[in-house]
């Protein structure tokens, strides 16, 4: 007799009860092939509007869209089978008042199956983390460096240098735990000020150019890859250079068809013999 046993996705009570614990494994994805890769290794997926510039080749992520969210998180549901899977809400799509993030994150929810959302900002935000969470839509946070914040401060730049920027993102990172979020992303800031966030967060803390204390990491999965070479930030470990590994297949395939070496009679579709 076979017994099937039913594969369950890490659940948001999961996750937030890692807070403390074995740091949590985190990466973005953006398509099937690679949520299928990263899966069994992480216990977060994060279709992050960070597509906009890795995936779409764009500045920056203002001008990513609900519908580009969309497509890539069914994408990444279609790859994911136990990893815990979030979609950023993108730019202007919640900022404007909690109803108008409630319609985003529930069409998104709905369209995609992933389990949550995530969404930029510190205080100011709080209002429309409860908002969601008290309707039964699961929040990531998100504070520090704020890629969506581009243009108001002119260039992506680390923040906490100073004692009142240090000071507002441990009181942002309490006030989105406190909102209701199960983690929230600390991007971009003094590995003293993420360590002081982290221990005033009731909530796992997800570090990217955070700290070592941090509940849990996360990368971008190209960058990790060495796919993304248009900038590398400080914060980010290359393990592997797929760029050049594709760049040099792709200059192989070229010399080959050039000189009639491919496609080979093996690469050639020919009647069976007894036909
Ligand atoms: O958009 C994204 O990929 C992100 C991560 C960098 C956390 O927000």
């Amino acid at each position: 007799m076979s017994i099937t046993v039913r594969q369950t996705r890490v659940s948001v009570p999961e996750i937030r009860a890692r807070k403390g614990g074995v740091p949590l494994v985190c990466l973005t994805a953006y398509t099937t092939p690679v949520a299928r890769l990263l899966d069994p290794y992480v216990d977060l997926l994060l279709v992050g509007d960070s597509l906009g510039m890795v995936v779409y080749g764009l500045e920056t992520t203002v001008a990513v869209t609900p519908e580009m969210m969309i497509a890539h998180g069914q994408a990444v549901m279609r790859g994911a089978a136990r990893a815990c899977v979030i979609v950023d809400l993108p730019f202007a799509s919640y900022q404007e008042s909690p109803q108008q993030a409630f319609r985003t994150a529930a069409r998104i929810l709905a369209e995609t199956g992933c389990t949550g959302v995530k969404l930029e900002g510190g205080a100011e935000m709080a209002e429309t983390v409860h908002f969601l969470t008290e309707r039964g839509i699961p929040v990531m946070g998100h504070v520090g460096l704020l890629p969506q914040m581009v243009n108001r401060e002119g260039r992506f730049r680390a923040t906490g240098r100073s004692a009142e920027e240090a000071r507002q993102i441990v009181d942002d990172t309490r006030a989105i735990a406190e909102a209701g979020a199960f983690s929230i992303v600390i991007e971009g800031t003094m590995e003293a000020v993420a360590r002081e966030a982290t221990a005033a967060s009731s909530v796992p803390t997800i570090g990217i150019g955070g700290s070592p204390a941090c509940d849990g990491q996360i990368l971008v999965s190209d960058d990790l890859f060495g796919l993304f070479s248009d900038f590398k930030p400080k914060f980010v470990k290359r393990y592997a250079e797929i760029g050049p590994t594709i760049a040099a297949a792709a200059a192989a395939y070229a010399e080959d068809v050039q000189a009639r070496r491919f496609p080979g009679p093996e690469h050639c579709f020919a009647p069976k013999k007894s036909e």
